[in-house]
């Protein structure tokens, strides 16, 4: 497992960064960060170019970077291409749910007309700088337009998952007091509708969620309701707009946009982040780990409605001049070959995808990858958990045909873009091994009571130092960002994530050490799925833990106390989980629900969640000590309960 795989030359040759670039470029980005960002800054349009470069401290934590540069995000993505003559470069190429029905290409100069008018009409609506515009919109060009037209005139974005329940979406319109909401009629998933407007609806008509304004694009003609005075459709509002629409002159520390994570406490966040560190961080990363060259085709599979999506969808492929292919579908619709076929129709180079997707393609087997030409692809990347080393093989060996690197990419919501990766002409690659620290990342394994670890080891991962692309705040709340981030060990940002560091300096991620789960990528906070269940009126108590599963990595497990005298049978089990679907959405369907009389707990009363795991995880040998339990019965009930499974 350890065996280092050589990417093939047709990838490196050409590669933006050999091995020896990496070195001696990292070795820069260390010790001279002011030089060293000041040039990749260089990437960007500014009114004004920053003179100041890094300026933070994490304790106390204040983090600026090229806080007194100017500049406008959308117009770096979309106008200086069009001025610099590549207006006719194509941008975005849509490909819709249906294979059968109507694409769109837009170019940069369509999709600056595009941005103006969608800016257009949120400023009539009385969007401004400043202002939180709520985006809930399916995977269409429109997506993205909102979002840039937002970063035109300086609104913030949040956007929000078009998976969320109206109830997720009302607690994310509340908490930034988003006065605007960008969505569409509905929405296509592999052959079903998305009722996107209802649920828009239905959230406002939730206490707290109050906005001024609805912007709806039609995107499948669905019979929607309109409240008179709040909803407006897209094209009628924008038919009477101004024909330009000037980038608003941005701060470089101004918001650029807030997007809801979990954590392992509480409700979700709102991730701050600003707007020159991101850009630069974003252009950076995008230009060396998919080493884009001119006239190649990127391919991001990721939704907008999650960090991925804003990154290496919208901004960083935009910013570096890229024609890309935005999906609005799924893997398996209308069959198992989908991606591929889409690969081949777009004569996709560079593909990037979520090892939840590889595994649930793996198992249909290699003929529907076989079925479809893939001889365009050069690179193939991954995000979102740790791949598995199977599944690893197969993504290199079928789908890229032994030729394209795999580029592993490990990152977060809260770290803006790709912070430890193998760069394709610059590192040899083990699957299952995220790879290296990219250009000003020093990454640090530290034991539990904060001991720093050298060489070889594992330990709990923090980042010493601050990038460009770090998150700034939890909006509306810092003390919540230096709690999460920076107490665990002070001085240090803390990623929440588990790693091992080999003796060739390569680090593998082994999983979230806090109450935070991956579930096909996505990150949910088991106390969200608890606070779910206890919400519906016969459940007393919960506690959920995640478990391995086959295609989703983490599977969603939950142990349930029913109030006394209610009775779990099928029908029951059926009407929680779909409970918990409709309080946050599918993605948090439980996998599993064991219910349970009590639950394990220390006499303070303390839940022992490492013991639940456990049980979950069907390792019943190594408990561990349960002396200290109120209880200790109660373990023995719950082996027996899952052991009769
Ligand atoms: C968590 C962040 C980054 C965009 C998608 C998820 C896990 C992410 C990898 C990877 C192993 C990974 C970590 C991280 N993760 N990428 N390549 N290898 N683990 O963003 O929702 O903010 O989740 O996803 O556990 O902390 P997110």
């Amino acid at each position: 497992m350890n065996d280092m795989i050589q990417p093939d030359s047709k990838a490196t040759s050409t590669a933006h960064a050999s091995s020896s670039d990496y070195a001696a470029l990292y070795a820069v980005s260390l010790s001279d960060p002011d030089g060293f960002w000041s040039r990749q800054a260089e990437r960007l349009d500014w009114t004004q170019v920053p003179g100041t470069i890094a300026n933070w401290s994490y304790d106390p934590v204040a983090i600026k970077w090229f806080e007194d540069g100017v500049l406008n995000i959308c117009h770096n993505a979309v106008d200086r291409h069009v001025a610099a003559g590549r207006g006719d470069v194509t941008a975005l190429i849509f490909e819709p749910d249906d294979p059968g029905a109507a694409g769109r290409t837009l170019t940069y100069g369509e999709l600056q007309a595009e941005v103006i008018r969608m800016a257009g009409a949120l400023k009539k609506l009385g969007a401004g700088k400043g202002d939180r515009v709520t985006i809930y919109m399916p995977m269409i060009v429109e997506g993205a337009v909102a979002m840039l037209a937002c970063a035109r005139i300086g609104a913030i974005h949040s956007v929000v998952f078009g998976g969320f329940s109206p109830e997720a979406l009302a607690g994310r319109i509340e908490d930034c007091e988003s006065k605007f909401v960008v969505c569409a009629d509905g929405g296509l998933r592999g052959g079903k509708g998305v009722p996107l407007k209802a649920n828009v609806d239905a959230a406002l008509a939730k206490d707290g969620a109050d906005v001024d304004a609805v912007l709806v694009v039609n995107h499948t003609d669905s019979d929607i309701a309109m409240t008179e005075g709040r909803d407006h459709w897209y094209h009628e509002v924008a038919a009477d707009v101004p024909s330009d629409c000037p980038c608003e002159p941005m701060g470089a520390e101004d918001p650029l946009f807030i997007l809801y994570t979990s954590g392992s406490t509480g409700k979700p966040k709102g991730v701050l982040h600003t707007t020159g560190g991101y850009a630069v961080w974003v252009a950076t990363t995008f230009h060396y780990v998919f080493d884009y060259k001119p006239g190649e085709v990127f391919w991001c599979s990721a939704d907008i409605g999650w960090v991925t999506g804003h990154s290496y969808i919208v901004y960083g492929p935009l910013i570096n001049g890229a024609t890309e292919v935005m999906f609005e579908g799924v893997p398996n619709y209308p069959d198992h070959g989908r991606f591929w076929q889409v690969v081949a129709k777009h004569k996709v180079n560079i593909f990037y995808t979520a090892p939840t997707a590889i595994r649930a393609l793996m198992r249909e087997g290699d003929e529907p990858v076989k079925a479809h030409d893939r001889s365009s692809l050069r690179l193939l990347g991954t995000v979102g958990e740790p791949i598995n080393p199977e599944a690893w093989r197969w993504y290199y060996d079928v789908v890229g045909d032994a030729q394209s690197p795999i580029i592993d990419t490990w990152w977060q919501t809260e770290t803006g873009g790709i912070m430890i990766t193998t760069l394709p002409g610059a590192h040899g690659m083990k699957p299952g091994s995220a790879g290296k620290p990219f250009f000003g990342i020093q990454p640090q394994l530290v034991d539990n009571d904060g001991a720093v670890l050298d060489g070889a080891t594992d330990g709990n991962l923090c980042i010493t130092a601050s990038w460009p692309g770090q998150a700034r705040s939890v909006y509306g709340d810092h003390e919540r960002f230096i709690q999460t981030y920076f107490s665990t060990y002070k001085g240090k940002y803390f990623t929440g994530d588990g790693c091992r560091r080999d003796s060739d300096g390569y680090y593998w991620i082994t999983g979230r050490v806090d109450d935070v789960i991956n579930v096909s990528g996505h990150r949910m906070g088991t106390a969200e799925v608890e606070s779910a269940l206890v919400s519906h009126p016969k459940v007393a108590e919960a506690a959920v833990v995640g478990y391995p599963h086959d295609i989703k990595g983490q599977g969603i497990y939950c142990y349930v106390t029913l109030n006394a005298g209610e009775e779990a049978d099928d029908a029951f089990t059926a009407e929680l989980k779909n409970h918990v679907r409709t309080e946050i959405g599918p993605i948090a369907t439980p996998d599993h629900l064991h219910f349970t009389p009590a639950l394990p707990k220390t006499r303070s009363g303390k839940i022992m969640r490492r013991i639940l795991r456990k049980i979950a995880e069907n390792d019943f040998a190594t408990l561990g000590d349960t002396s200290t339990l109120a209880d200790p019965n109660v373990v023995d009930t719950l082996v027996q309960g899952r052991m009769n499974r």
